[in-house]
């Protein structure tokens, strides 16, 4: 994933790392993938890897990247909870694993800085002599519908420049997960989000003091009313709710993000398009009738979002470097673990 960043940071767009579970959500990435020339991101939260079991995913994910050779490709660890959560991950063959050490390991209690970075500076050692990609997170997201995040409103816990600094410098992290005002799942915001919720600010002023730091935002889902309205046309019940409009997402990748995960709406996309098919045709009940439409849904919100993020028409930019290469880098000093500070 590191090479993937660096490439984007070059290129001055953002790529999207899309959650799976199963093959038809990684068959739907991997087709926008090839449609619009993207380098992808691919990650399993640690619920995705118990639903699917280790193996089936990671053969999944394998399979999508034999059948895609075109395709520049990072398997990472989405919210890792703890050091045995990532090695277990670098151990099965991720390139890449978040230690999401601002929470706990419940995934719910905020930890303390030294707390966190002591476990992120243990995965990083770990994953970098095995030329694997970290991903650590200061401050803390909003919301505990999905089981990551302290709760609250998502304002609780914003992150503060100067701990992103010495997070960043403590622990040699690849790239920096932010928090800055939303949360995992639907229900992020009442209403449209504005700088008093959505605190871009806060980004840019992180980017300013860590202007070379590859940045990451969580929950960035946009959750798009046209996807609510399908859902609730077929029988659903979601209440009105907003997401981070796309905009705001451009302004970071503006602004150093160069990690955008994307969950929500490639969830909506799929329940909206199997509720359709069971709504109009009550009368099926081959899988193939409902999941084949859910694909395609997905892969449409996954190749507009690959556009939108400016990954579109990359893939083919670079090869991939070698994980062993990529660990000399790392051995040797040529990639870089040290961030680049500017004064405030
Ligand atoms: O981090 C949140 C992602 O949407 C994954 O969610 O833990 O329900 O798989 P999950
Ligand atoms: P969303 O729930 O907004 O899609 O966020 C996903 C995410 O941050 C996964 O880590
Ligand atoms: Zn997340």
């Amino acid at each position: 994933m590191r090479q993937l960043l660096d490439e984007a940071a070059k290129g001055g767009y953002g790529v999207g790392a899309f959650n799976v579970n199963d093959m038809e959500q990684i068959q739907a990435i991997m087709a926008a993938a090839k449609q619009t020339k993207s380098p992808v991101i691919v990650q399993a939260s640690r619920g995705a890897r118990a639903f699917a079991e280790d193996l089936y995913l990671f053969k999944l994910i394998q399979a999508a990247a034999e059948l895609n050779p075109e395709i520049p490709i990072a398997m990472h660890q989405d919210h890792g909870n703890s050091f045995e959560t990532c090695k277990s991950a670098i151990e099965l063959g991720y390139t890449s694993v978040m230690m999401d050490g601002s929470l706990k390991e419940d995934g719910k209690t905020p930890a303390s800085f030294e707390e966190n970075v002591a476990v992120t500076k243990r995965v990083v050692d770990f994953a970098h002599e095995r030329g694997v990609t970290v991903e650590g997170e200061i401050g803390v997201l909003g919301g505990v519908e999905d089981g990551h995040g302290a709760g609250g409103s998502g304002l609780e816990h914003v992150t503060n420049p100067d701990q992103a600094v010495e997070f960043a410098e403590l622990t040699g992290v690849d790239a920096l997960a932010i928090a800055i005002g939303t949360s995992h799942g639907a229900y992020k915001f009442s209403k449209k989000p504005d700088g008093s919720v959505l605190k871009m600010d806060v980004l840019i002023a992180i980017h300013k003091r860590l202007p070379n730091t590859h940045l990451v935002m969580h929950g960035s889902s946009s959750v798009p009313k046209d996807l609510q309205d399908i859902i609730n046309k077929y029988g659903g019940k979601l209440k009105e709710t907003w997401g981070v409009p796309v905009e705001e997402i451009q302004l970071g990748i503006r602004n150093g993000v160069r990690k955008v995960n994307v969950d929500t709406d490639n969830r909506l996309a799929m329940t909206g398009a199997i509720r359709k098919v069971l709504w109009e045709s009550p009368e099926k009940f081959d899988p193939r009738d409902y999941l084949k439409p859910a694909r395609e849904a997905m892969q449409k919100v996954v190749a507009q979002r690959m556009t939108q993020f400016g990954q579109a028409g990359h893939a083919g930019d670079y090869k991939a470097v070698s994980i062993a290469a990529i660990a000399k880098g790392y051995k040797d000093g040529s990639l870089s673990t040290k961030p680049l500070v500017a004064a405030k």
